[in-house]
C-alpha cells in the first residue's frame, strides 16, 4: 500500500500532519527525523515535521536529505523548510520578533500544484522564531506573507544528481485549523504531486488486515485481554474474523467496573461471537486493596494482580484447547498474545529520541516462559479510525462510541481507601450521571466523563427535617481529541441540576454534587 512518511523532529503538531493525511485516505506513518526507511518502494513522498530547536541549534536533529529528495516529493513545514533551506544552500536567521500567530499569504501563485485552488490572501498559521532569509539556489518564492517574504518556496529539481521529485517548503502550519486552506495543501501535495491513490479506508484496512493476519498466525490460537472499551473490543472482533475460535479473549472483572458493566459487556460479546472467558475476580482485588490511600499504590496493586489473574487464565488456555472453544487436537499451539495497542499509543510512548515518556497503560507483560509473541492489529491506528473500523465490522453503536475508562476503573475515582460499600455508591451516582447525559444528548459531544468519590471528605446537609454527614461527589466531563489535553465540558446548567437533584436524592451516602471546572494541563483527567 502506498505511504507518506512524516519525519519527526519533535513537533507537537506533528501527530496532526499524521491525522490530515489519513483523512486523505491515505496511509501514513510518522518516524523519528532519523528512521527514514530507505529501500521502502511504498513511499509516495515525505513530509518533515516543525521542531522545538531552530537550525542552529547544537542539539538541532538532522537528517540526510539524499535518501528521499529527488525521489519522491518532499514538503517541509516550519523547521522542515528551515532545514531544507539551511542545507541546500539557503539562510536561516533568529527573526527579530518571534513570528506566531495568524498571517495573510499577501502573494500566492496558484499556478504553482502545492497551491491549486488558493485564494490570494488566505490565512496562514505561523509559529516559529528563525526566519529564512534566503533561498537555496534554483527554488523560487511561490508565498509570502506581510512580514515573511519565504513563506513558501519550491524547486522542481532539488538535488543535482537525483531524480525528478519537486521539493516545497512552507514556513507555516498547514496541518492546523487556523491555516484555513491547510487541508487543500495537504490534499495537493498528497493526491496531486505525490499522486496517492487515496485507498486507505476502514474497509480497505479490514479486508488487508483480515487477511494479513490470516497468514500471520495460520493454525496458532491468541490469547487477548479485552477491557469492554473499544481498542480491545475492536482489536477482538477484527481478530475473529480471521481465525475465529483460534482467539480466546479472557476479561477480568476486578469489581471497580461501571454499574452492571461486566454483565452487559460480556452479553455485547457474546452476541458479536467472541470466545470469552469472564473472572470475577474482585474479591481477590477489594481484599489487596484494602486500607490502601494513595493513588500510585492502588494502580500497582491492581496491576500485579490484573497480571496475576490474566496469567493464570492464560496458562490454563494453553494447557487446554478445549477452554478456547477449539476441538482437542484441531487447534494449533498458544503463541500469539493480541492486544488493543493503538497509534497514539505507540507514539507516546516513544519520542524522538527513543525514550520512553509515558508507559502504555495498557501492557501487562506475560512472563517470559509462556513465550508469546505481540499481535496488535490496531497499532498503527488513531482512535476515531478505530471507531470506523468497528463500525465497518458492524459493532453495536454504543460499543464504539463508549468513553475511553482507565484500567484501574472507579479504584481512581474515590479518594481514600476502598471497599465495596464506597464502589456502590459511586457506582450508583455515576450510572445516573452517564443515564442523563445520554439522555440529554450530550454524551457523544464529550470526551470522557465520570463521577468521583471524596471519601475522605464529609459535609453537613440536611433532608427532610434530618441532619446529614455524608460524602460529596464531584462530576467530571471533559473535551479532548487524545486525551494529552483537555478542557471542561460546558455542560448546561439546567441538565446539572437534574443530575445533581437525582443522585442526592437517589443515591444514599451523598449529601452534595460538584462540578470540576479544572483543564488538563495543570489537572489531570483522573482525579487520582
Ligand atoms: P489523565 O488522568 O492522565 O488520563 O489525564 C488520561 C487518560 O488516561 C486514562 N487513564 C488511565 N488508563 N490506566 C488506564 O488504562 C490508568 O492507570 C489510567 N490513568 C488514567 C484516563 O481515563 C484518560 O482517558
Amino acid at each position: 500500500m502506498q505511504k507518506i512518511i512524516i519525519l519527526d523532529f519533535g513537533s507537537q503538531t506533528t501527530q496532526l500532519i499524521g491525522r490530515r493525511v489519513r483523512e486523505l485516505d491515505t496511509f501514513c506513518e510518522i518516524l523519528p527525523y532519523n528512521k527514514f526507511p530507505v529501500g521502502d518502494e511504498s513511499v509516495i513522498g515525505v513530509i518533515l515535521s516543525g521542531s522545538p530547536y531552530s537550525v542552529h541549534d547544537p542539539e538541532a536533529f538532522m537528517v540526510d536529505l539524499s535518501q528521499f529528495v529527488g525521489r519522491v516529493p518532499v514538503l517541509g513545514i516550519c523547521y522542515g523548510a528551515q532545514f531544507i533551506s539551511h542545507t541546500l544552500g539557503g539562510r536561516v536567521e533568529k527573526a527579530d520578533t518571534r513570528e506566531y500567530g495568524r498571517a495573510h499569504l499577501k502573494t500566492v501563485d496558484t499556478s504553482n500544484p502545492l497551491f491549486k485552488h488558493f485564494k490570494q490572501d488566505s490565512q496562514v498559521w505561523m509559529s516559529h522564531g528563525d526566519t529564512i532569509t534566503a533561498i537555496p539556489d534554483g527554488f523560487q518564492v511561490i508565498g509570502s506573507t506581510a512580514d515573511v517574504t519565504n513563506a513558501a518556496f519550491w524547486s522542481p529539481l532539488p538535488m543535482e544528481g537525483q531524480g525528478k521529485a519537486p521539493i516545497f517548503a512552507v514556513q507555516f502550519h498547514p496541518e492546523v485549523f487556523h491555516t484555513l486552506q491547510g487541508k487543500q495543501l495537504l490534499k495537493n501535495f498528497v493526491v496531486d504531486i505525490c499522486g496517492s491513490h487515496q485507498e486507505w479506508s476502514a474497509a480497505s484496512f479490514v479486508e488487508t488486515t483480515i487477511a494479513d493476519l490470516k497468514t500471520q498466525l495460520g493454525n496458532d490460537r491468541v490469547i487477548l485481554g479485552l477491557s469492554g472499551g473499544v481498542d480491545s473490543s475492536v482489536a477482538a472482533v477484527l481478530l475473529n474474523r480471521a481465525i475465529g475460535k483460534n482467539l480466546t479473549c479472557i476479561f477480568v472483572d476486578h469489581g471497580m467496573l461501571r454499574k452492571n458493566e461486566f454483565q452487559q459487556v460480556m452479553e455485547d460479546y457474546k452476541v458479536l461471537g467472541l470466545n470469552v472467558i469472564g473472572v470475577d475476580a474482585s474479591s481477590k482485588f477489594f481484599a489487596d486493596l484494602a486500607g490502601v490511600t494513595d493513588p500510585e499504590q492502588k494502580r500497582k496493586i491492581i496491576g500485579r494482580d490484573f497480571v496475576e489473574i490474566f496469567n493464570a487464565e492464560a496458562k490454563k488456555i494453553i494447557q487446554n484447547p478445549l477452554l478456547s472453544g477449539g476441538e482437542a487436537g484441531a487447534a494449533g499451539p498458544v503463541r500469539w498474545l493480541a492486544q488493543g495497542t493503538i497509534y497514539p499509543d505507540r507514539i507516546e510512548s516513544l519520542n524522538i529520541t527513543g525514550k520512553v515518556i509515558k508507559s502504555h497503560h495498557n501492557v501487562g507483560g506475560l512472563p517470559k516462559e509462556m513465550n508469546l509473541q505481540l499481535c496488535e492489529p490496531l497499532k498503527w491506528l488513531f482512535k476515531d479510525e478505530v471507531r470506523r473500523v468497528g463500525r465497518q465490522l458492524g459493532m453495536p453503536e454504543h460499543l464504539i462510541t463508549r468513553h475511553p475508562f482507565p484500567g484501574p476503573g472507579l479504584a481512581v475515582r474515590i479518594l481514600g481507601d476502598i471497599t465495596p460499600e464506597k464502589v456502590r455508591i459511586l457506582q450508583e451516582a455515576d450510572d445516573i450521571y452517564i443515564r442523563e447525559l445520554r439522555e440529554w444528548g450530550l454524551y457523544d459531544q464529550i470526551w470522557q466523563a465520570g463521577a468521583i468519590l471524596l471519601s475522605s471528605v464529609r459535609s453537613v446537609g440536611v433532608m427532610g427535617d434530618e441532619r446529614t454527614y455524608e460524602h460529596p461527589v464531584a462530576l467530571r466531563a471533559v473535551t479532548s481529541t487524545d486525551a494529552m489535553t483537555a478542557d471542561w465540558a460546558h455542560l448546561p446548567y439546567d441538565f446539572m441540576a437534574k443530575v445533581s437533584n437525582e443522585i442526592i436524592n437517589k443515591v444514599r451516602g451523598v449529601n452534595r454534587v460538584c462540578y470540576d471546572i479544572s483543564s488538563k494541563p495543570p489537572a489531570t483527567i483522573e482525579w487520582e
